[in-house]
């Protein structure tokens, strides 16, 4: 089971049943938790996320969510929520919060 809460939107949500490849917004739509989002396939950049607690938890930067990140330049702890799946078997707690404003324009 992994326990994702939500910082700024002061809300926690139990989730005890992942469907392999739910990404993180998905997760945090079906617990009525909003997060911003614009696109949902990786290149808008509108739903970045920073990861606060679990990153170990979630897989990897797959090449669309590593290629919008790279033009934002965000740190490896910034992902984006509509791309970002947790590992197969993760437990554990993951923290996140809404992404501070792109600095560096999106191209
Ligand atoms: S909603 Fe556009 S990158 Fe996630």
């Amino acid at each position: 089971m992994v326990k994702i809460r939500s910082r700024n939107r002061n809300k926690e949500a139990d989730i005890a049943f992942v469907k392999e490849g739910d990404a993180l917004l998905d997760l945090f739509d079906a617990q009525k938790i909003k997060l911003p989002f614009g696109c949902r396939s990786g290149s808008c950049g509108a739903c970045r996320v920073k990861i606060l607690k679990g990153l170990e938890l979630l897989d990897v930067r797959g090449p669309t969510e590593e290629d919008t990140l790279r033009r934002c330049q965000d740190p490896e702890d910034i992902r984006l929520a509509c791309q970002v799946t947790l590992k197969p078997g993760a437990t554990g707690e993951i923290e996140v919060e809404v992404a501070p404003e792109v600095v560096a324009p999106v191209l």
